[in-house]
């Protein structure tokens, strides 16, 4: 068994998180998780931190984690869990897969992209200031260290799966220096290391614009942190929802698996959350496991839980953000049910 940590998170991650061992226990995955808390949830436990250490030094020592989402306050109050997290265990890679669903009918067939997110710096480093009375600066921060380092990640993403298109989403005719950067980094490795793979640059803006327009024209996305968070809900809008797109944030020596989504505490506590986020950003990790440490079990379990979900959805099982009926205990019954 591989030992991974689990955390549940904040508003219905607790939720989908039991939701997740269910399965998972169902389908014989060779997974045994420890429940470490981050968030809200944390202090709740009595931790005195939102992000304890004991937390972050578990998944040191496994490598593993399952994460539920956590909610950051809007405006005042502390730094968000998340970010501070990535930045603590230098998760320097968010991918996030997004694709058609069986049975969930969209504006759009044919997507299957996926965003890679640089996940340590941009925006977010949380370096914010009051410079004068009634002015504040929050500063974008771009290294060529980090640059590098996920156009590195995003090319050889794309290379061992077979993705033959890497576009870059940018505002560089703005922030010339730092989307420079970022570029220049994404250049430099195409035409040293990967100059058969395709390379498209796009300014943002119409980026997006194209990819309401036709999603189906875009393979992998290269994008800055901020960037990269706003465009992975957008892109799990073309697909049926954040109900149904998965994550994960790696590093090189840590994996996180999270959903899209955040804490949805508007639905929390109800029954309503669509646990198929989280139990895909599961599958990922399955998946991960059985590449990383050769374990053919996590394979077959990856395998067996994705045909039960997918089955589920094609015979009707659907919670409501898809249009469905279910809670999240009805519907997980009806994947575990057609685990075979
Ligand atoms: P959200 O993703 O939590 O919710 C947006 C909308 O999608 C809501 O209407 C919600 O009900 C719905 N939704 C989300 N996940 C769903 C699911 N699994 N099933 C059915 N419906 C679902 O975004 P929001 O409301 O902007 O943020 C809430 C909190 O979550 C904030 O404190 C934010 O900081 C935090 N957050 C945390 C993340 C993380 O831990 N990785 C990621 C995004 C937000
Ligand atoms: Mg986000």
């Amino acid at each position: 068994m591989h030992t991974v940590v689990a955390i549940p998170g904040d508003g219905i991650g607790p939720e989908v998180m039991t939701s997740v061992q269910r399965v998972f226990e169902a389908a014989e995955a060779p997974v045994s998780f420890v429940v470490h808390h981050a968030g809200q949830a944390a202090l709740e436990h009595g931790a005195g931190e939102i992000l304890p250490h004991t937390t972050l030094s578990a998944i040191r020592e496994h490598g593993l984690a399952l994460k539920g989402p956590c909610t950051t306050p809007i405006g005042t109050g502390f730094r968000s869990v998340n970010v501070a997290l990535r930045q603590s265990l230098k998760l320097f890679a968010a991918v996030r897969p997004v694709r058609n669903m069986p049975g969930v009918p969209t504006r759009f067939e044919n997507v299957d992209l996926v965003v890679v997110r640089e996940n340590t710096e941009g925006l977010y480093s949380g370096i914010e200031n009051e410079i004068a009375e009634d002015v504040v600066v929050s500063m974008k921060v771009a290294t060529r260290r980090a640059c590098e380092r996920i156009a590195h990640w995003a090319f050889r993403y794309a290379s061992q799966r077979e993705r033959t298109k890497v576009t870059v989403f940018h505002k560089a005719n703005i922030m010339k220096l730092t989307d420079g950067m970022f570029l220049e980094a994404a250049r430099h490795v195409h035409a040293s290391e990967y100059p058969t793979t395709t390379y498209e640059e796009l300014i943002i803006d119409a980026g997006q614009m194209r990819l309401v327009q036709d999603p189906s024209r875009f393979d992998v996305l290269l994008c800055e942190n901020l960037y990269g968070d706003l465009v992975s809900d957008l892109c799990a809008g073309l697909v049926g929802g954040l109900g149904v797109s998965p994550g994960a944030n790696f590093g090189e020596e840590h994996a996180v698996f999270e959903a899209v989504h955040g804490s949805a505490p508007d639905i929390a506590g109800k029954d309503l959350a669509n646990p198929l986020a989280l139990l895909m950003s599961g599958t990922m990790l399955l998946n991960h496991l059985a590449e990383a440490r050769k374990d053919d079990r996590a394979q077959v379990a990856a395998a067996r839980i994705k045909r039960a979900y997918d089955l589920a959805l094609t015979e009707g099982a659907r919670t409501r953000d898809l249009g469905g009926e279910l809670g999240t205990e009805a519907f997980t019954r009806a994947v575990v049910a057609r685990l075979t």
